[in-house]
């Protein structure tokens, strides 16, 4: 508890606030929460779903989910990914979370370690602590860039995981097709000299929340022993409903075991299976996502400001994330100038990158545009002192 506490502060101080200003005063970017409404099309098949008389509704199936989800879902990864993609390689899980969560019990050995680039989600340690794991965290390089160097040299024989997230929570930043390959290239050479396969695990929620027309490359064309865990969580903004998939990529060594461990591993951390009628209503609406209007349009508004302002930052590629350097250096410092002005926002810290700080901008814009006036008042004050 100790140490999930900067967002557990945040809530909490962010509620008192709110409770002594009024909601309307106070300027909250510390949570994740998507504001994009779902899409129409998401809520109409849940309607019409909730009418329907299908077999099996309400029932357990198996525990990787209804076999004609996972075909609609195989054929969407197939156009997605680049790679002719099996049913029988993909589970339904409760959210990304319960993806990642049994993808690591089903790979780690007591001991063994996740390696993952700095800035990261928090939830990560933990996540590799539940199953017996740790973390090990690299730092990167100016603009989030992989520190190769310090990855391969980090890497060790109880290496058992390489987690990347790209769209990158805390960061924004999406990791080019040629990182990853050389990423990949790093792994699967030290995965010789250790004598066991080091897998690339891609946590990937954000991927259709991305800018300018950017398209994230697929980990599964840059190394075939990848999983990705991802969920609808973001891109139809249905977090509440813990819905997901995890995909083993067909070529993977010992694919068919890591699938069969996966599945094993979902019914015994006691998701069982996926909630059935969103398994049900996410495969009617594959290719539908949120609305990136007001997305787009407060990331614009940020920068802008932002930068008018002389905070030094690398505009999101994607997320609803913007993650600046803490001017002055001291991301608690920031954190705190901005909190007195009822500023809610993240220590970098909190992300394994002290001297940084989270601006989730997942709110209204109107939100966003009142609040530059104190983002220049704290930028003010501790760049004075
Ligand atoms: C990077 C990252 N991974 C995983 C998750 C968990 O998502 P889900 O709701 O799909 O479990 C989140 C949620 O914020 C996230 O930011």
């Amino acid at each position: 508890m100790a140490s999930s506490s900067f967002i557990r502060k945040m809530f909490e101080t962010g509620n008192a606030l709110k409770a002594e200003h009024g909601a309307g005063n106070v300027f909250d970017f510390s949570l994740g929460n998507p504001s994009a409404p779902p899409p129409k099309a998401f809520e109409e098949t849940l309607r019409r779903l909730a009418a329907e008389d299908y077999p099996g509704k309400y029932k357990y199936m198996p525990n990787a989910g209804y076999p004609d989800v996972r075909e609609a879902l195989a054929s969407w990864i197939t156009g997605e990914y680049g790679v002719d993609f099996p049913a029988g390689r993909v589970l339904m899980t409760c959210g990304a979370g319960g993806a990642l969560n049994a993808a690591l019990k089903t790979i780690l050995n007591p001991g063994d370690r996740v390696m993952v680039s700095a800035p990261l989600f928090m939830e990560y340690r933990f996540y590799a602590q539940n199953h017996g794991g740790d973390l090990t965290v690299v730092d990167s390089l100016e603009g989030f860039e992989f520190d190769f160097g310090a990855i391969e040299k980090g890497i060790t024989r109880d290496t058992a995981v390489f987690l990347v997230n790209s769209p990158n929570n805390p960061s924004g930043k999406v990791y080019s097709m040629a990182s990853l390959e050389r990423l990949a290239d790093i792994l699967d050479r030290k995965s010789r000299e250790f004598g066991r396969r080091i897998y690339l695990l891609s946590d990937e929620p954000y991927r259709r929340i991305v800018y300018d027309g950017i398209k994230v490359p697929s980990v599964f064309q840059a190394y075939p022993h990848s999983l990705i865990a991802t969920s609808f969580s973001k891109e139809l903004s249905i977090p509440g409903e813990r819905i997901g998939w995890l995909a083993v990529h067909p070529q993977a060594e010992d694919a068919q075991a890591l699938f069969d461990g996966a599945v094993l591993c979902n019914r015994i951390l006691g998701y069982v299976n996926a909630p059935g009628l969103m398994q049900k209503a996410v495969a009617s609406v594959l290719d539908e996502q949120v609305d990136m209007t007001e997305y787009q349009r407060n990331r614009d508004i940020l920068c802008r400001g932002l930068k008018e302002i002389g905070y030094d930052f690398h505009a999101p590629e994607g997320t609803f994330y913007l993650f600046p350097k803490a001017p002055g250096g001291d991301d608690l410092k920031i954190v705190d100038a901005l909190l007195q002005h009822r500023v809610l926002v993240v220590p970098g810290r909190g992300f394994g990158s002290p001297g940084f700080f989270r601006i989730a901008f997942c709110v209204d814009t109107d939100t966003v545009s009142r609040s530059l006036s104190y983002f220049k008042a704290a930028f003010d004050e501790v760049t004075a002192s």
